[in-house]
């Protein structure tokens, strides 16, 4: 139900935290181990910025994960304004100023990064390629960016957290949450989480149901084979509500599971991690987030992959009090300028 759908019902058996059916871990009997294709040790010939890599990725991957990696809610309003409203910002240099000391430090839930730049949460990355998440977290790591694993992520948590955590360059290791209807479950997950090292947990709410990905359905995207959100198995649906006469399957079935500010409470309470919330836009929010004690904020629209015509990221003004990072068209490079220039601990980014 929750987040970054399409998410077939995960197949039923019981929570296995070494989800040992990846590529990295061996696959499972079931399954044709994936192609792999040698580790590239150089880039393909005339990617130089983002833009190149965006174009060089519509190149190799399938038309139904393009839809699912580039599309956004319905019409993709706030999808494409979240990229315009960056290009419509200039940027005013000051001039013939002394640079000696200058750097990209900020201070972080405790720590000091080189720069401030996380990746972004992204399920089903082996949609890309077949070490998926495995390959983004050590190229982060080597980078000294953070890295935000996603609950939907094709990749055991705990493989990402192994091959990483040892790495002394690398950034901060998050795990990003989405709320399960079945709260034993989410208790169990959170508890993986921290034993295998996550260091806060990053809460997401602007997605208590999938988007309608209109892009998507058009491609008639579907999650292949081999590939699924592998730290949800065992999880089970919910029973569907008994209606009664005049009562709504979205809002007196479904959205019951959606969590609430009581959710963000009782999350605070099962886990020694900082919470932070991602998803908040609105400064009312912002306020209630801090008065629940959240460690953070992600000012974010999802991308405009959850609900279309949701304002552009209000990158120009902080929604209120509380430390706060940002996403929402990350793919231009002013981005980090700007983000870094306007009172944001961070930027999240999810690389093209
Ligand atoms: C392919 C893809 C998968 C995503 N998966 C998740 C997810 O599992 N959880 C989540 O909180 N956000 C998810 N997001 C949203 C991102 O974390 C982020 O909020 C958004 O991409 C920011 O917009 P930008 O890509 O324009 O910078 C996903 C985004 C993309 C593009």
């Amino acid at each position: 139900m929750t987040g970054e759908g399409p998410h077939a019902p995960p197949p039923r058996g019981s929570l296995h935290p070494e989800g040992a059916d990846l590529a990295w871990g061996g696959p499972a009997p079931d399954r044709k181990a994936p192609e792999v294709e040698p580790l590239r040790t150089t880039l393909p010939e005339g990617l130089v910025n983002l833009a190149d890599h965006e174009a060089y990725a519509r190149t190799v991957l399938s038309p139904q994960a393009d839809a699912y990696f580039n599309g956004g809610a319905a019409n993709e309003f706030t999808l494409r304004e979240n990229v315009l409203a960056w290009q419509r910002i200039a940027l005013l240099p000051r001039v013939l100023q002394p640079m000696a000391g200058a750097h990209t430090r900020v201070d972080l839930l405790g720590r000091t990064l080189a720069h401030p730049i996380l990746v972004a949460p992204m399920a089903y990355q082996r949609l890309a390629h077949p070490h998926g998440e495995m390959a983004t977290a050590l190229a982060a790591a080597v980078l000294g960016t953070g890295l935000v694993l996603s609950t939907q992520a094709s990749t055991p948590l705990e493989d990402v957290a192994r091959l990483v955590l040892a790495e002394s360059a690398r950034g901060p290791l998050w795990f990003q949450l989405y709320l399960q209807a079945d709260r034993g479950f989410t208790r169990e997950l959170v508890q993986r989480a921290e034993t295998a090292g996550y260091e806060a947990l990053m809460l997401t709410v602007d997605a208590p149901v999938n988007g309608a990905r209109d892009r998507e359905r058009r491609a008639g995207f579907t999650l292949p084979p081999g590939i699924s959100a592998i730290n949800l198995r065992g999880l089970r649906e919910p029973d569907p509500v008994a209606l009664r006469p005049g009562q709504s399957a979205l809002f007196d079935d479904l959205m019951t599971h959606a969590p609430t500010w009581d959710d963000v409470a009782w999350l605070r309470s099962i886990t020694r991690l900082p919470v932070l919330l991602k998803g908040i836009t609105h400064p009312a929010d912002a306020r209630l987030a801090v008065d629940a004690g959240a460690a953070g904020l992600i000012v974010s629209n999802h991308g405009g992959r959850t609900l279309d015509t949701v304002p552009r990221n209000r990158h120009s003004e902080s929604p209120g009090p509380g430390r706060h990072c940002g996403d929402g068209g990350s793919s231009r490079p002013a981005w980090v300028d700007e983000c870094g220039c306007r009172r944001r601990r961070a930027c999240v980014a999810t690389p093209a």
